[in-house]
């Protein structure tokens, strides 16, 4: 068997008093879709702003490719391959659409301030390649018609595909998506179902926090379940949504029967 693309080992953190995650082992299979579920104030957000080296762990470890990335800082880990979108979107607002997805590409252009203040031949060849490979992504979501608009002015369910593919300009091998179905339309969130199938069919593996819990059947391959912190379950979507501990503390059991119904 292969190797995990992330594997998470024991992690901790403390805000004060709060033990926002406590102990939290899992690990991502390359290629997969892994769910990370569990009420509001779990710790999943938490457990992203870790992963990505937004916050520091009080204890524990994180490994990308087996190797560690304790200590890393953010834009060392998107170089690495990893890359996430927000549970409350940012991006540029004023910025156009086509703009915004070059802002995620230039955290990894390889040219040195001297060749961009310089405005080398170089420079505008690798500037002339960001923006095709802008257009290819937003061609990918869905937003080839948006380029121009500003971000901003782009409707909810838009935005959110605009970070999806903010995030992609920076050729991640680990997507990490915070609720990324959250406050659009079913319409809006069987497209997204259908773009995150797409972008498993190329190889990426996805890390998937999500409250949608029929979105997060459908497509993950595992789920891992937190409750204050601490991990409650793990297993396939038929275990998970069969687990009475999970049930107990997060589905409900009228949710879940619908989930049983459904699937
Ligand atoms: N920077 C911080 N400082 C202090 N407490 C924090 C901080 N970030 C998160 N918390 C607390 O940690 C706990 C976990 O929060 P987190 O945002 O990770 O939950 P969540 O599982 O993402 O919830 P939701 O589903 O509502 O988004 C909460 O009690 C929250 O108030
Ligand atoms: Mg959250």
């Amino acid at each position: 068997m292969s190797e995990p693309l992330l594997r998470i080992d024991g992690l901790t953190v403390q805000f004060g008093g709060l033990t926002a995650l406590s102990d939290v082992s899992f690990t991502v299979a390359r290629g997969a879709v892994h769910g990370l579920i569990g009420p509001n104030g779990a710790g999943k957000t938490t457990a992203f702003n870790l992963i990505s080296g937004m916050i520091a762990q009080t204890s524990g470890t994180v490994s990308l490719d087996c190797d560690k990335l304790d200590g890393l800082p953010t834009w060392e880990r998107t170089r690495r391959g990893m890359a996430r979108t927000f549970q409350n979107i940012r991006m540029f607002r004023e910025m156009t659409v086509l703009e915004n997805v070059m802002a995620g590409a230039h955290l990894r252009t390889p040219e040195g301030i001297g060749a961009i203040l310089l405005r080398t031949a170089s420079f505008r060849a690798a500037e002339r390649r960001a923006v095709e490979r802008a257009r290819e992504i937003l061609a990918f979501v869905g937003l080839a018609d948006q380029e121009r608009r500003a971000g901003g002015d782009l409707p909810y369910g838009d935005q959110r595909l605009l970070e999806i593919a903010r995030a992609l300009a920076s050729e991640p091998k680990l997507l990490m998506l915070d609720e990324p179905a959250a406050g659009m339309n079913p319409s809006e969130t069987a497209e997204l179902l259908e773009l995150i199938a797409k972008l498993r069919q190329r190889g990426l593996t996805l890390l998937l926090v999500e409250h949608d819990m029929h979105f997060v059947m459908k497509l993950c391959d595992r789920i891992t379940v937190l409750n204050f912190g601490a991990k409650i379950a793990e297993g396939a979507p038929r275990e998970i949504r069969a687990d009475p501990t999970v049930i107990e503390a997060y589905l409900g059991a009228k949710v879940a029967r619908g989930l049983e119904q459904r699937a």
